[in-house]
């Protein structure tokens, strides 16, 4: 018998008990189905390229910057530059994390514990249930309704028990394009419980910016990054702005796991702070291309799949309905007879059955011959 059975017959391989019933996501399984024919509307980055200026700007980072450790919560200068727009301390109020997923993942470590309950959103972002086992917690899912999606702080309230230690926010929401108004996420914030507000798709909204929990209360925990507001999904840049008392423990968790931030990365996002006048109009550049881009889809959504859908109000998921069916079946047989990705909603939780995410982080056209063609596929099978 060689090595690796033995030892695997004696289950030395294994994997350990928190990873059961934990498998690679339902979305990473659709786009394992893409071909080069696929149209894929399943993205969860933006399709928007670095300018001249941004590719200068990590030039300059990549050039002059340090390459060494960094503090555990990332370079004092970078704290700055964000707390400098809040009322937060930079020393003790700001950690710098590998993207918003460390974040989250060090909050869940450093205050989920055996038998904890964490509220999540259904349908909401596929990690925090997830992120809940890993730390020996339990996921309690509050539901968000149809049509509308509007976040109604007593599906929250209602889920609170003496073992509620988290309650997690996304706002706006990733699949459903909504936003939370002020006064719900006030109430949500004065409940009790820690929170932490997902608000990685804050840059990203088409009528109004969204409302922050930023300094609702001295629970509330935020993450934010660079991912979705600079498409810079793969440099791994994310923050928490949390009191004090509150951050401590995470630092400690996020030291054990990243031990800091990219410093490239870092350098690179100061530089980006540090460009004003640049930065702002990036932003305003990259809104309007996802403007563009959420008409498209919209108008593809209403004509072919005659679906009258309550426009995104941030982010660039549209969460339609489709014909009654198992969206997983309807999104795998999709993608291999129509070759056209999209993620089925149950992914993101029960209350997601009957829906699927289409993302405009695509190309108008891609967008138009996409739905176009799921149109088509629905029409040629009956549905
Ligand atoms: C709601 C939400 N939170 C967090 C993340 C993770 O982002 P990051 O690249 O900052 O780790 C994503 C990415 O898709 C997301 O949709």
């Amino acid at each position: 018998m060689r090595n690796g059975t033995r030892h695997a017959a004696h289950g030395t391989m294994k994997p350990a008990k928190r990873l059961d019933g934990v498998e690679i996501s339902l979305i990473r399984q659709i786009n394992a189905l893409a071909t080069s024919e696929s149209l894929n509307l399943g993205i969860g980055e933006p399709n928007v390229e670095p300018d001249e200026t941004l590719r200068a700007l990590a030039a300059r980072a990549a050039s002059s910057g340090s390459w060494h450790y960094s503090p555990n919560a990332g370079a004092l200068s970078l704290r700055k530059r964000i707390a400098a727009r809040l009322d937060f301390d930079p020393k003790t109020e700001i950690c710098i994390t590998a993207g918003t997923e460390e974040g989250l993942y060090s909050i869940f470590q450093a205050y989920v514990g055996d038998g904890d309950e964490v509220l999540v959103p259904n349908p909401g972002f596929t990690s925090y249930p997830t992120l809940a086992k890993l730390a020996g917690g339990v996921a309690v899912p509050y539901d968000i309704e149809p049509p509308d999606w509007n976040l109604n702080p007593k599906a929250v309230l209602s889920k609170i028990t003496s073992r509620t230690k988290l309650i997690v926010v996304n706002s706006p929401s990733n699949p459903l394009g909504s936003i939370a108004s002020r006064q719900t996420l006030e109430s949500i914030a004065s409940a009790g419980p820690l929170v932490v507000s997902d608000e990685i798709y804050r840059e990203i909204w088409y009528d109004a910016s969204p409302p922050s929990m930023l300094g609702m209360s001295r629970n509330v925990i935020v993450v934010d990054g660079m991912s979705k507001s600079h498409s810079m999904t793969g440099l791994r840049l994310g923050w928490i702005v949390a009191r004090e008392e509150v951050m401590k423990p995470i630092i400690v968790a996020h030291q054990y796991i990243a031990t800091c931030a990219s410093v490239f990365s870092q350098q690179l996002t100061e530089l980006i702070f540090d460009a004003k006048e640049w930065n702002a109009s990036w932003l305003e550049r990259v809104r309007a291309q996802f403007r563009e881009q959420r008409e498209a889809a919209l108008y593809s959504i209403r004509h072919e799949l005659e679906a009258d859908i309550q426009p995104p109000a941030g982010a660039f998921y549209a969460f339609v309905p489709v014909p009654a069916c198992d969206t997983v079946i309807f999104a795998k047989t999709l993608a291999t007879d129509a070759a056209v990705l999209v993620i089925p909603g149950v992914a993101f939780g029960s209350g997601g059955e009957g829906f699927v995410r289409i993302s405009f982080a695509a190309t108008a056209e891609t967008i138009g011959v996409g739905v176009e063609r799921i149109g088509r596929w629905l029409r040629a099978t009956g549905r």
